[in-house]
């Protein structure tokens, strides 16, 4: 069976053709990156727009690469939440449209299950139940997955995103926009140990997490500094940051694991293509026992493949969409 996926819940427009469930026939990412990077971070209503300058081209390009032609498509499977209402009415009117005029299915897939998706794409050996870890831009959740479509979210956090504080502080660093990335980079060169950022427990086990303390250290750190002439090393800044979100990030991942009884467990989202953060889960991993599952860079940011992916998750249960589909920006995990 083969799945056309759309993506459109941010920055990216994505589409890619998948069949049966884990083979990669093509996978199309248009990044708005560079356009955004101006405005040092996501302008919804510019967003929307590249979105629609740009679907159209992107889907036939998956179907071209994939070597087929629309009449080869079984399903046509679309995110429809979370994320920027604007940009996700661009990709569910579209696959609306597709699956119409091709008389096929329509599919309506969770962003998030998406991302915990790029782990079977990698490993398709992989079988629930484990416990991911799914960092982005706009979630940090853990996530309890009992099988391809029961999802409990264990843990949240209570205000930023990890990736929001990693694009905030790089930001006021000056290293520009995605965060990420650009920290990952600059914290090469700094002592991760330098500066003692405060690490946040919260909630009933404390496995919640809470960014918005750490994002504050680091802005106060640097003001305190202007305001007393002193020179800041943005290395140094940029590498504690990182070792707080990473200590905290891993640690409540492993404690979440123990608690449930499981020995497995994965990371999804963009900050999981934090290398130094794989490092840290894999070191941890292995000192309890515990198998660790991580997708390749390129499936860890937002892309298609890992929405067709999931898509079949759905299918298979009978969750289909129809015309009166519309954008969910803050649909939960357990809907
Ligand atoms: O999953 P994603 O592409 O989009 C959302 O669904 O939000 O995640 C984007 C986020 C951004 O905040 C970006 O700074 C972060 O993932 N990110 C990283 C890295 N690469 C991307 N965070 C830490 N280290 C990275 N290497
Ligand atoms: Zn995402």
């Amino acid at each position: 069976m083969n799945i056309l996926a759309i993506e459109s819940s941010c920055d990216e427009t994505a589409a890619a053709v998948v069949r049966d469930r884990f083979e990669i026939l093509s996978n199309v990412i248009n990044t708005q990156i560079d356009i955004h990077k101006e405005y040092g971070g996501v302008v919804p209503e510019i967003a929307s727009r590249k979105h629609i300058e740009n679907i159209s081209v992107v889907v036939d390009r998956a179907i071209i690469d994939a070597g087929l032609s629309k009449s080869d498509i079984d399903a046509v499977a679309v995110t429809y939440g979370p994320g920027l209402v604007g940009a996700l009415l661009v990709g569910v009117s579209y696959a609306k449209a597709f699956a119409y005029a091709l008389n096929k299915p329509l599919i309506p897939v969770h962003h998030i299950k998406g991302h915990i998706s790029a782990n079977y794409l990698e490993n398709p050996q992989l079988k629930p139940p484990f416990i991911c870890l799914v960092a982005s831009g706009g979630h940090s959740h853990i996530v309890r997955v009992d099988s391809y479509c029961d999802y409990t979210a264990l843990a949240r956090t209570r205000d930023d995103a990890a990736g929001e504080a990693f694009d905030k502080v790089s930001r006021v660093l000056g290293f520009g926009y995605p965060g990420g990335p650009a920290i990952q980079k600059a914290a090469e060169q700094g002592n991760p140990y330098a500066i003692d950022f405060p690490r946040v427990n919260m909630g009933k086990d404390g496995f919640d997490f809470s960014f918005s303390g750490v994002k504050t250290a680091v802005l106060n750190y640097i003001h305190n500094a202007e305001q007393k002439g002193e020179k800041i090393n943005k290395y140094d800044v940029a590498a504690s940051f990182q070792e707080a979100v990473i200590d905290v990030l891993s640690r409540h991942l492993i404690s979440c694991a123990r608690a449930n009884g499981i020995e497995r467990l994965a990371l999804a989202g963009g900050v999981a293509a934090n290398v130094p953060l794989r490092e840290r889960v894999s070191q941890l991993a292995k000192a309890e026992g515990m198998e660790f599952y991580f997708p390749r860079l390129e499936l860890c940011t937002d892309n298609a493949a890992m929405i067709g992916c999931a898509a079949f998750a759905e299918f298979e249960r009978g969750r289909l969409g129809d015309m009166s589909l519309n954008a969910m920006p803050n649909l939960s995990i357990e809907d």
